[in-house]
């Protein structure tokens, strides 16, 4: 049997874009004021913001512009100069599970992306403790 990753069927079900909107501006309202995660990120939060955005839609399914913009994804390097441990994978997902809690056309999606989100942040870690 073919396995279906169950991420990639969730824009279908969400059918627009502006959740994944509201998903990243709630997640970085959270980034602004977190002490351990807000050095990290530049001054500016906008470039960040569009592309955590179209980095979603394209990762649940929907349009494919964030490759067309960037091209592949390749996330591990791209958060490479960043240092990664597991305070700041912790902050993050802790911000990002707090996000989604705010966004009611994705609570059906809920425990998919809140495990994507999860494994998905383990894998950026590029530091140890
Ligand atoms: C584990 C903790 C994580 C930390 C500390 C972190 C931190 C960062 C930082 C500092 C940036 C740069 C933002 C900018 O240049 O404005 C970034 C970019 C990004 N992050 Fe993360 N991140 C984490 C996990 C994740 C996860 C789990 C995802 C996806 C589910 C993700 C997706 C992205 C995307 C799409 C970008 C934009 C890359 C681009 O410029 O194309 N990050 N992240």
């Amino acid at each position: 049997m073919q396995e279906v990753d169950p991420v990639s069927e969730i824009y279908k079900g969400v059918g627009k874009d502006a959740p994944f909107f509201a998903l990243v501006e709630e997640f970085y309202k959270r980034v602004e004021n977190d002490t351990v995660l807000r050095p990290l990120y530049p001054e500016d939060l906008g470039p960040g913001k569009e592309a955590l955005a179209l980095f979603l839609i394209q990762r649940t399914g929907g349009r494919q512009t964030y490759s067309q913009q960037k091209g592949h994804p390749r996330m591990r390097g791209r958060h490479m100069p960043f240092k990664i441990g597991i305070i700041e994978r912790n902050a993050w997902v802790h911000n990002m599970t707090e996000a989604l809690d705010m966004v009611p056309e994705l609570q059906a999606h809920k425990q998919t992306l809140k495990e994507f989100f999860e494994s998905f942040a383990t894998f950026m870690i590029n530091q140890p403790d």
